[in-house]
């Protein structure tokens, strides 16, 4: 165990610190340094994440607000390299498929530009040692909410339990198409993907992406 405590400890009777956290990663000394620290890691170096970790950050993701108490949630926790290589070569074939698209019709100057950085990026999406994709239920008693609300909270928990651990993740929509995870994990249709992410050390931690003042976004008895 190393003295310096990297990472702040969410439940009791878990390791003080992790000992894969960056060593660019300075300590945490309050939950809220957690939550203004994560950001979205969009490339990750190969060290493992181990599965007492994972299983952390999945048991807090199950904590949060619930329609109903309904939890209509399902983790699906993807290591393996063969899936993982599949959902790359599926991304990429998408992506291609809309360099050709885009060229076919009135290409703006700078096309080739953009897709080489979606390249680029989607490249990183696929570097991280485990994957977790956030599903609900739809079988569940109240769908609508666990799309809209209950998949989406867990899914914040589940970025700021991986970031309180040292870890990076970011939340996938487009960047890996529903389509393309369904198809690699053979998702059953009775799930809805809210998103997926990529969870590891990242490669470097981003510049954080500038934020709205809190002036702006803060209303006081009314509009
Ligand atoms: C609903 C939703 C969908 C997102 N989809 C993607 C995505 O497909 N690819 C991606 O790289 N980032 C995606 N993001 C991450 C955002 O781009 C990111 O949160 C935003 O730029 C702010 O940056 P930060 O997370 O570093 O603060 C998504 C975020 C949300 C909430």
């Amino acid at each position: 165990m190393t003295t310096t405590r990297r990472s702040l400890c969410l439940s009791a009777g878990v390791a003080a610190a992790s000992p894969l956290a960056s060593a660019a990663d300075p300590p945490f000394t309050s939950i809220f340094e957690v939550f203004a620290r994560r950001q979205s890691v969009r490339r990750y170096k190969p060290d493992n994440v181990p599965d007492e970790h994972i299983r952390q950050i999945i048991n807090a993701a199950r904590m949060p607000p619930t329609t109903m108490n309904q939890q209509p949630w399902k983790f699906l926790v993807v290591r393996d390299r063969e899936k993982i290589g599949r959902m790359r070569a599926r991304t990429f074939e998408i992506i291609e498929k809309r360099v050709e698209e885009a060229k076919a019709k009135n290409p703006p100057p700078d096309l080739e530009a953009r897709f080489k950085a979606a390249r680029e990026m989607t490249d990183g999406y696929f570097t991280a040692p485990v994957y977790v994709v956030v599903l609900v239920d739809k079988q569940c008693p109240y769908p609508d909410y666990a799309l809209k609300n209950d998949g989406p909270l867990a899914a914040g928990y589940l970025m700021l339990a991986a970031r309180a651990l040292g870890y990076g993740t970011v939340y996938l929509t487009d960047g890996i198409p529903e389509s393309v995870s369904r198809e690699v994990l053979a998702i059953p249709d009775r799930y809805h993907r809210v998103c997926m992410t990529p969870i590891g050390i990242p490669d470097l931690w981003p510049e954080p992406k500038p934020k709205k003042d809190l002036k702006e976004l803060i209303a006081y008895e009314t509009l």
